[in-house]
């Protein structure tokens, strides 16, 4: 495992995410590594991409870039070149980072590496569980966004752009994404911390809509 390569990775990244919104801040990057890194020790898969492309997976987000999509991988090559590493390590991350992002609701995830599979997994489980709900709420506060509107049922997204330009309340990214990720997680590790995160969200919302109707026990 290269890690000078990785130490450099994390300084750069830390710097660039420092004015981040807590949805997709350092902390985030952090989580994601720290479990990519649990999942790899469990499961194996090479420690230097999956450190790497844990670290670079969120540097050119969409929302955060403009609204350009697929940009990560251009932008995580070039930090990668910067810092010499082997030409074979740049390719496989931008690879995954470009690949890793959940892309609607009826659009499949891409295949790949099995490093891409692990990568993928422990960004979705930061997504799900008490964390996901605080990231959600995070999210659609900062965008002004109502909790919930019963007239706004969830929609099954066709496509990315679809997915990225919907606008719908908060309670809607629930059913859109959050309550998908326990299925399309791939790994075993995965999926057995996944199955408690989702539970959560499960009972979550099953009070979010008992409080938001008022329906208090007799
Ligand atoms: P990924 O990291 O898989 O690419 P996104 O970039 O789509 O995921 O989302 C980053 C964070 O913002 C996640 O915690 C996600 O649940 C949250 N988020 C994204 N879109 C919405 C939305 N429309 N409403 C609430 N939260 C959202
Ligand atoms: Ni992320």
């Amino acid at each position: 495992m290269d890690s000078i390569l990785i130490s450099h990775v994390k300084s750069i990244v830390e710097q660039q995410f420092e004015k981040h919104s807590a949805d997709h801040d350092f902390a985030h990057i952090i989580r994601v590594y720290d479990l990519a890194m649990h999942i790899q020790k469990k499961e194996g898969g090479d420690p230097t991409i999956i450190a790497c492309a844990a670290l670079l997976h969120d540097i050119s987000d969409h929302k955060l870039n403009g609204g350009i999509l697929n940009d990560g991988g251009r932008v995580a090559a070039s930090i990668l070149s910067d810092l010499k590493a082997e030409e074979s390590i740049i390719q496989h991350v931008s690879e995954i980072i470009d690949a890793v992002s959940f892309k609607g609701a009826a659009v499949k995830d891409e295949k790949g590496s099995f490093e891409l599979d692990i990568v993928r997994d422990a960004d979705r489980l930061d997504a799900i569980g008490a964390i996901g709900i605080a990231r959600a709420f995070h999210f659609g506060g900062s965008r002004n966004r109502p909790f919930f509107r019963a007239d706004l049922p969830p929609k099954e997204h066709q496509s990315f752009e679809d997915y990225t330009t919907s606008k719908s309340h908060t309670i809607n990214h629930f059913y859109e994404k959050l309550l998908l990720i326990q299925d399309r997680l791939i790994t075993p590790t995965a999926k057995e911390i996944g199955k408690k995160r989702h539970s959560l969200m499960e009972t979550f919302l099953e009070h979010f809509h008992q409080e938001w109707n008022v329906e208090l026990d007799s």
